[in-house]
């Protein structure tokens, strides 16, 4: 497959003026990430997730504006999110609300990145000098500290429970959980052409009475899943920045057509991908 740059991104892909009012004048930014911004609720216990066209790569070494990534990332999660929630795994969507953001549900993350690997790719192929594109034996669950001043170092359960950054019992459920979300979205994907080579999640806590309980928080899109196309393994997803490979915003927008949610953003030209 070959993927062609006939698309034209809209103009709604960028914040409009009123919108950009809206943003400064009525709202509380909680905080502010590489790719998305989190602004304050409507009700207590909600966030708005903003998704920007921020691109990093390399521990944000390597940055960039890819326009509509925002807009296409938005869409794409909520789209897993939605199906995931339906087969019985929790997550902090409660629903989009427009081009770029969702209302979400406020969570106390877990500083972990739990990553899940089905093909050699990326670090662990510079690690173990497995080539890229070599199936693994079965999934394999890491785990690295979310913190950008240390490059999000790999850790071992040992680390995670000695210095309380989640309990046994939290890590069991993280890892059941992602290995739940591996099963659906390889199928999911598989469906439409594409390997779930590898991706990485994010879990929160939400507390109920006396008792907290991990949900899946953040995104998944192809900022945080490597996807290859399935007949000639071509890359699909944030590799394609990080490689300087070009036609990174195109990789993203066939995620979508394939997955059949590229005609409910009107405003996108379609047919340019094939
Ligand atoms: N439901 C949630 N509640 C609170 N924080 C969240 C939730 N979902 C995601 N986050 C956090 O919001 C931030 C999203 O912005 P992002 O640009 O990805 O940040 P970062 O640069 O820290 O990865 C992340 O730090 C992520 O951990
Ligand atoms: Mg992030």
């Amino acid at each position: 497959m070959q993927l062609r740059a006939f698309f034209v991104f809209p103009l709604a892909a960028k914040p409009s003026l009123w919108e950009k009012a809206h943003m400064t004048t009525r709202r509380k930014k909680i905080y502010e990430g590489k790719a998305k911004i989190l602004y304050e609720g409507p009700e207590p216990g909600t966030l708005i997730q903003y998704f920007k066209d921020d691109a990093t790569a390399f521990n944000a070494q390597k940055k960039a504006i890819l326009e509509g990534k925002g807009v296409i990332n938005n869409r794409i999660s909520e789209y897993v999110m939605t199906k995931l929630n339906s087969i019985g795994v929790q997550n902090h969507l409660i629903r989009r609300l427009n081009l770029r953001e969702q209302l979400i549900r406020e969570v106390e993350i877990i500083p972990l990145e739990v990553v899940c690997r089905n093909v050699a790719a990326g670090s662990l192929s510079q690690r173990f000098g497995l080539p890229e594109g070599q199936a693994l034996p079965r999934s394999i669950i890491e785990f690295y500290l979310k913190d950008d001043k240390l490059s999000d170092p790999m850790v071992a359960e040992e680390h995670i429970t000695a210095f309380n950054w989640a309990s046994t019992q939290e890590i069991d459920d993280m890892m059941a959980l992602t290995l739940r979300v591996n099963d659906f979205l390889t199928g999911l994907f598989a469906g439409v052409g594409i390997t779930l080579v590898d991706f990485k999640v994010e879990f929160g806590r939400i507390y109920e009475n006396d008792f907290s309980r991990v949900i899946l928080a953040d995104e998944i899109s192809p900022d945080s899943c490597r996807l290859w196309d399935s007949q000639t393994n071509e890359k699909l997803d944030k590799d394609r920045f990080r490689r300087d490979m070009g036609d990174v915003i195109e990789g993203y927008t066939e995620v979508a057509r394939r997955l059949g949610i590229m005609k409910e953003m009107p405003t996108v030209i379609q047919g340019g991908l094939h």
